[in-house]
Order: C-alpha cells, then sequence, then structure tokens
C-alpha cells in the first residue's frame, strides 16, 4: 500500500497551533510543502530549549530527514527568507539538498509592503488589519499579470522591465492618491538580483519534483497558512487574507492533482481565537477573553499584536469540515482551559427568529446574529502531562466529547502544552 499523503489546514482564523503539530506528523511524511501566504503567517515549533518561530519555511525543517518546499502558491518576501535560513544554520539545522522554493512561486517587493500599510492608513476605521507585510498587493500583481516570480531574480533585463512595469501604476498612486514617495527601479535592481543569486540553488518546479517522489514511493504532507476564515472566498470576507487557504487550493498551489490525497486533517483550539479585524461572533470582550488570552499566550507571532479570544464555535467548526473535506481533527491547547470553572459552546446563531447552523451569508446578518450556547462544568488541575485520554478530568473528556458531537467530526489528537510531546493521541493518522 502507497503512504499516505495528507493536508493540514486551519479550522478557524489561524494561530490554531499548525506549526507544532506539522512539525509533529512530519515524522511520517517525507515531504512537506507550503502552498499559500507568506510571511504573515507565524508557525512555532518548541524542542527542548528551542523555541523557533517560522514565517516562510515549511514547519517541517526541524525534521533534518525530511524535504522542505515552498510551492507556486506562496509569496515570498527575500529578506525574510535569508534571514530565517540564516537562523536556521545558527541553530545546526542543515537544509541543504532538502529544502527548494518553486520557481513560479512570487516575490514581495518593497512597493508592495509600502502599497499595504499605505492603504490600510486609506481605509481608516474601515481597516483588514493586514500583517503590513505586503502580501495582498503581491498577489493583487499576480493576478494582475504584474507580479514578479522567484525565477525572474534570475536576469537583469526580466527583471528590470517588470519592475518598471508595475511601478508604472503604483507609483502614480504613491504620488498622487497615497501621499507617499515612488520607487525608482534602479535603486531596487541590484538588491533583487542578489537575492536571484542566493535563491537559484533552491528552485525547482514542485509539481514536477513532488509527482516524481510520489511515483517513487514517498508521501508528502501540505501545509496550510492562516485557516479556513481567512479564505479570500470562503472566509469572513473583507476581512481575510489574500490567497486561497482551504484544503482544496492546495494542490494548485503546488501543482499536484486532487486523486493523490488520502487525509484532510484540521486543526482547532480547544476555544477560537482571532487577530485583526472582522466578525467573531463568540468573543469575549470582558476578563473571560483576557484570562483566556494571558494563560494561552495569544499574542500575534508575527505582529505581537493581542489575540481576541472567545469560546468554541461549533458553526464555524462544522462549516470548516465541509469547506476542506475533513477526514479528522486536531485539537489544541485544551490546557489553557483548565481552571474554568464553566465552559460554553456555541452550538448556533439566531438570525431573524431562527437558528441557523452555517455562518451569517451577508455582513449586516453578522451583527444580528446572536450565539447561542451550552454550558458545561470545567476542570481544573495541570493536564499537560497526561499521555491518555482516560486519565484526562471527567469533564474535559465530556468537553472533548461533545465536541466530536457536535461537530461530527473524529478528533485524532489532543494538544495540551506548547512541547513537541505533550500530545495525547486517540486515533493514528497515518
Ligand atoms: P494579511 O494576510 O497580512 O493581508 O492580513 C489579512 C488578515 O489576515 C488580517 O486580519 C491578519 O491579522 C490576518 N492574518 C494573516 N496571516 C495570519 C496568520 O498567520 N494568523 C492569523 N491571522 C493572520
Amino acid at each position: 500500500m502507497r503512504k499516505k499523503n495528507i493536508i493540514v489546514v486551519g479550522l478557524q482564523w489561524g494561530d490554531e497551533g499548525k506549526g507544532k503539530i506539522v512539525d509533529l506528523l512530519a515524522k511520517n511524511a517525507d515531504i512537506v510543502a507550503r502552498y499559500q501566504g507568506g510571511n504573515n503567517a507565524g508557525h512555532t515549533v518548541v524542542c527542548g530549549d528551542l523555541s523557533l518561530v517560522f514565517r516562510l519555511v515549511p514547519s517541517g525543517i526541524l525534521n533534518e530527514d525530511k524535504i522542505c518546499i515552498l510551492g507556486n502558491g506562496v509569496v515570498i518576501d527575500p529578506s525574510v527568507l535569508f534571514q530565517e535560513l540564516k537562523e536556521l544554520s545558527t541553530v545546526g539545522i542543515n537544509i541543504k539538498n532538502r529544502f527548494f522554493i518553486s520557481y513560479k512561486s512570487h516575490i514581495i517587493m518593497p512597493y508592495h509592503k509600502r502599497l499595504d500599510t499605505a492603504r490600510e492608513r486609506l481605509r481608516g476605521a474601515g481597516m483588514i488589519g493586514t500583517t503590513g507585510r505586503g502580501i495582498g498587493p503581491a498577489y493583487e500583481d499576480k493576478v494582475a499579470r504584474l507580479g514578479i516570480r522567484a525565477v525572474d531574480l534570475l536576469n537583469r533585463d526580466v527583471l528590470y522591465n517588470k519592475i518598471v512595469l508595475s511601478l508604472k501604476e503604483k507609483n502614480y498612486l504613491f504620488k498622487n492618491v497615497l501621499g507617499e514617495d515612488v520607487f525608482n527601479p534602479d535603486d531596487l535592481i541590484e538588491e533583487y538580483l542578489n537575492y536571484g543569486k542566493k535563491i537559484k540553488e533552491f528552485l525547482i518546479d514542485a509539481s514536477i519534483y513532488i509527482n516524481e517522489k510520489l511515483e517513487q514511493g514517498l508521501n508528502v504532507m501540505l501545509e496550510g497558512a492562516q485557516g479556513t476564515f481567512l479564505d479570500v472566498d470562503h472566509g469572513t470576507y473583507p476581512y481575510v487574507t489574500s490567497s486561497n487557504t482551504v484544503g482544496g487550493s492546495s494542490l494548485a498551489g503546488v501543482g499536484l492533482g486532487p486523486t493523490k490525497i488520502d487525509e484532510v486533517i484540521g486543526i482547532t483550539k480547544a476555544y477560537t481565537t482571532r487577530v485583526g479585524e472582522g466578525y467573531f461572533p463568540t468573543e469575549l470582550k470582558g476578563d473571560d477573553g483576557k484570562n483566556i488570552r494571558d494563560k494561552g499566550e495569544e499574542f500575534g507571532s508575527v505582529t505581537g499584536r493581542p489575540r481576541r479570544c472567545g469560546w468554541f464555535d461549533v458553526n464555524l467548526i462544522k462549516e470548516a469540515g465541509r469547506l476542506n473535506g475533513i477526514t479528522g481533527m486536531v485539537v489544541t491547547k485544551l490546557d489553557v482551559l483548565s481552571g474554568l470553572p464553566k465552559i460554553k459552546i456555541c452550538t448556533g446563531y439566531m438570525l431573524n427568529g431562527s437558528v441557523i447552523n452555517h455562518l451569517p451569508f451577508s455582513s449586516s446578518d453578522y451583527e444580528k446574529a446572536v450565539p447561542l450556547y451550552e454550558e458545561t462544568e470545567g476542570w481544573s488541575g495541570d493536564i499537560s502531562q497526561i499521555k491518555d485520554f482516560k486519565d484526562l478530568p471527567v469533564n474535559a473528556q465530556k468537553y472533548i466529547l461533545r465536541i466530536e458531537e457536535l461537530t461530527g467530526l473524529k478528533i485524532n489528537m489532543l494538544s495540551i502544552g506548547k512541547e513537541r510531546m505533550q500530545i495525547i493521541n486517540l486515533k493514528n493518522i497515518f
């Protein structure tokens, strides 16, 4: 039987703890590939004294016998990439012949970053709360056929002409609409050609590479960044990121066909968080939210912004289960809920006198939908060293079983602490 190929995807608004789970699951995958997003993502992996935050390189990189790939769907800021590679080399992680980048991936340029922050300023109160890393403008350029691909960094004329073309409209905008300084292609070209020299050794055709490896009997894990409800189509638009984050897009993001995938694993926290603006029905604005934030250390790993915290939302997870075709779930940060006397689960929303079991369709309905809760008894004590489900406090077991029942999704694993090994295994994924 061939080895399983799997997709790992966030079921909420990002920050579900995918980094730790991908790092863990990477033991069973020969290749780990990212398919979308850029350095707006932040995935933390803790191993002993080592706590590393990756923004770009796949979370599997700490597993030294694994191949890691940035697919064509990823947008790359070379300055961040080379900083990360330097950090990896400082802690002794060897990436030679096992880290690759699709030559089709797009490059984030300094003008994308300036456009991102200037646009947010222009939006005023309606700001998205982007990470300001130029992600949106880089994807816009890709779709507008004005983007710079990684391979373009290898050729002076191609790169120069593409920068000139891309800046034609943008410099007009900077000068006349956004009140920003314009960019001169001559100031950018040498720096980016230099990145080209450094990136060259990593460039591959990810589709050819991955498909060939699968033919040879290796397997792949496709690692999603952000989460389902930040998806540009299926998320809480317009407060979303600018790529498709759902599992389906992973295939286009690396150049693989749908018939190759065996499992789609969704990661969710035992509660809910969100950074940036936008709809969040179960948000806790008072002390309860602050308690979860402090205990769960809920501060953005990229921007340091405090994360908004709230109760587990069944509607959200059921919807994410459907959008991604989830075959199993991992529930993270269960330990953070220890010590709360009562825990609530949102089971649906009341909208215009009826209960709905999906997200409202329009943003005006977002305002009107009222979450419906059931309350469960909490538990106390440190659960972070427990290895067996049956050793968890009874109320923690009940909470998990209730989540399975309400969402209709099976749970494969529980994460009960930051460390790699703080995991309770319920059902093998591989
Ligand atoms: P952008 O991706 O920087 O354009 O930001 C768009 C929205 O997505 C903002 O609300 C960000 O806070 C959010 N976002 C982007 N990346 C992540 C992530 O990795 N985790 C959580 N939120 C994110």
